[in-house]
């Protein structure tokens, strides 16, 4: 496939360096043409810092889009006019209007939208689903997810810490993951209670959020996504009639990636308990990339979709409402 990223920043890198044997990175851009001009150099492709000159110009099939929030609406509804396939980074809008109008356009134009909800992809995630597949928990009936990092000295000042340009803080930024996670495991969400916060930095976004969902399966899930959790966490739980699943890890400075199966034992007591250990690498990018390409070849929906990425969009709003209100809010 022939592929130009726009977002030539450490997720533009990251979707670059995740590309197949067989795909050409035609293009990049970026408006800061520092970041650009490296990028081309790296990848050995044309660069631009108009994003638009890069569509008039490049035949790309896939566009892969990795700026900062508050442009990417535009950028991936251009692209989509144009025909291109769509990896649009996660959050897929600053907000829910945005998801709307970006899910539309994929749909009038007939061209496949994913949204980068590369944790799907995660070795230990991936095995998670397959042993729920095989009913190897019994059925799913409680989540528990935790995601944080302990920020870092000037985010203030970066655009992640601004609503205009990012759309939210915390929740919108790692949340999102979880709550794609919850809609994988547990399935669509019809009630949702929020408790959003700034508790720590001196930001206009959140630091802090904590949620509980209940699925239309039934599903309750908690989660509290974080700012302030000085050493990072990623930890991911799911509970069942015969068993558990628990997520731990993402490799890197999240801590060794691992998958813990507990099997409920009839008599009680400690459960048989299986735990598999992954590799340093982090491989999620790669595994998205191809399944987002076989989904493209055959024009389907990928998994971690447009939207996929619109209902998370729409739960978080939800809970920014919930935590606004007081009360819980119900989805229809
Ligand atoms: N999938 C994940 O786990 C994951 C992780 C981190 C970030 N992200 C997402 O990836 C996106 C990029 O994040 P990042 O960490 O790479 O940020 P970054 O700041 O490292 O890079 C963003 C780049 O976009 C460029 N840019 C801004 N506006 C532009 C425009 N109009 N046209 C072209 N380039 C433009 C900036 O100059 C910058 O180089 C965000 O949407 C973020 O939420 C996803």
């Amino acid at each position: 496939m022939k592929v130009s990223i726009i977002g030539c920043g450490l997720i533009g890198r990251k979707r670059a360096l995740a590309l197949s044997s067989d795909d050409i990175l035609i293009a990049c851009c970026d408006t800061n043409p520092e970041a650009a001009g490296k990028f081309g150099k790296e990848f050995n492709c044309r660069s631009y810092t108009d994003y638009k000159q890069l569509l008039e110009k490049e035949d790309a099939d896939i566009i892969v889009v990795a700026v900062v929030n508050k442009f990417a609406k535009e950028i991936i509804i251009e692209s989509l006019k144009r025909g291109k396939h769509v990896l649009a980074e996660k959050p897929l809008g600053r907000n829910l209007s945005e998801a709307n109008e970006i899910v539309s356009a994929a749909k009038d134009n007939g061209v496949v939208l994913k949204t980068g909800f590369n944790h799907r992809f995660h070795p230990a995630i991936m095995e998670a689903r397959k042993i729920i597949d095989k009913g190897e928990i019994g059925r799913v009936f409680n989540i528990r997810g935790r995601y944080g990092h302990g920020g870092r000295a000037g985010m203030e000042k970066e655009w992640r810490a601004s609503k205009e340009l990012c759309g939210g803080g915390e929740l919108l930024d790692q949340g999102v993951h979880i709550i794609d996670l919850i809609r994988w495991f547990g399935g669509g969400i019809k009630e949702v209670i929020g408790k959003v916060e700034t508790k720590f930095w001196d930001l206009e976004v959140e630091d802090n959020a904590f949620g509980v969902l209940k699925t239309e399966s039934g599903v309750t899930a908690s989660f509290h996504v974080s700012w302030t959790n000085w050493k990072n966490i990623f930890s991911f739980e799911i509970f069942g009639t015969e068993g558990y699943v628990k997520i731990e890890g993402l490799g890197g400075s999240y801590g060794p990636e691992s998958l813990e199966t507990g099997i409920r034992k009839k008599e009680g007591g400690r459960p048989d308990i299986n735990i598999i250990n992954y590799g340093p690498e982090d491989i999620s990018w790669r595994e998205e990339w191809k399944e987002f390409k076989s989904a493209c070849q055959s024009n389907r929906e990928p998994l971690g979709s447009g939207y996929d990425g619109l209902k998370a969009n729409e739960v978080i709003e939800a809970l920014y409402l919930s935590s606004k209100q007081n009360k819980a809010v119900f989805l229809d």
